[in-house]
């Protein structure tokens, strides 16, 4: 029960890594608020999640809008009077090589993967700076760290996010409140899976323990960086990849 009585917002909890650390948090005893775009999917997963016996909060949210952000903030805190951690995992991918790229699909992902990040650590962080507590952690990407080919767009978002964690360390260290990133390597959700088989199949041979990643490896990253255990890890950029890249 490492996260006993905490409250937990989840951006991008209806499915792959968001719906693991659902999961995972709920296990460990945190009262957990799935956020999402696709209210079909999380409606679908909550069903199951609550016939397991766990009670699980919905908000249907568009952390790239920022009003959207702020009632999802809102009834958070008016139903829990708090937050405590907050996981801003909601991402999405739309590649194309550099010269093939529009510029919609360059906005559109750095609408959700930066700005949504960006909105939803905006939003709560008045509510941790007031508890003088709280965990706020990202989600970059290997991409992010060491760029990869026919994601100019999602690369650039995910080293935006590791820029924004350090940033918001300095800033809001000294307010009691630890931001830390998590960079997952290849991760078998929707989002590697719609990838063709040989790609997939190259990808694990670039992995040194030869296989990819499930979404509760990187759940259980979270997990840590959520709880007690991690209260001096600070402006971290934890890699949970297999040992793609050394
Ligand atoms: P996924 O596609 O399975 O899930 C993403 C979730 O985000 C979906 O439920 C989707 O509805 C939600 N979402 C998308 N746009 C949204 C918006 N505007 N507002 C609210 N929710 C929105 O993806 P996956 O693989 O679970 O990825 C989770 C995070 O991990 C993302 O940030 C992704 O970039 C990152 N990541 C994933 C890797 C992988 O190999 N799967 C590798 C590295 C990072």
């Amino acid at each position: 029960m490492r996260l006993k009585e905490k409250v937990a917002i989840i951006t991008g909890g209806a499915s792959g890594i968001g719906l693991a650390a659902c999961e995972r948090f709920l296990e460990e005893g945190a009262k957990v608020v799935l956020a999402d775009f696709n209210e079909m999917e999380a409606n679908n997963q909550i069903e199951k999640i609550r016939e397991k016996g766990n009670e699980i909060d919905f908000i249907q949210v568009d952390v790239s809008d920022e009003d959207s952000v702020c009632r999802l903030v809102k009834e958070t805190k008016k139903k829990y009077g708090k937050i405590d951690v907050l996981i801003n995992n909601a991402g999405i991918t739309d590649d194309a090589t550099l010269v093939k790229m529009n510029i919609d699909q360059f906005h559109r992902v750095l609408d959700v993967n930066v700005k949504g990040v960006f909105l939803c650590t905006q939003a709560v962080a008045p509510t941790m700076i007031e508890q003088g507590k709280g965990k706020i952690i990202n989600t970059s990407s290997v991409s992010g760290v060491y760029g990869n080919f026919g994601q100019t767009n999602y690369a650039a978002s995910k080293a935006a996010v590791i820029g924004m964690t350090k940033t918001w360390a300095k800033e809001l260290g000294r307010k009691g409140i630890n931001v830390n990133a998590v960079a997952p390597g290849f991760t078998l959700t929707a989002m590697v899976k719609k990838m063709p088989e040989e790609i997939i199949e190259k990808m694990k041979g670039n992995v040194a323990l030869q296989t990819l990643g499930k979404p509760r490896d990187i759940a259980n990253a979270y997990l840590f960086l959520a709880s007690e255990e991690a209260n001096y890890v600070h402006g971290h950029v934890l890699h949970v990849d297999g040992g793609i890249m050394m």
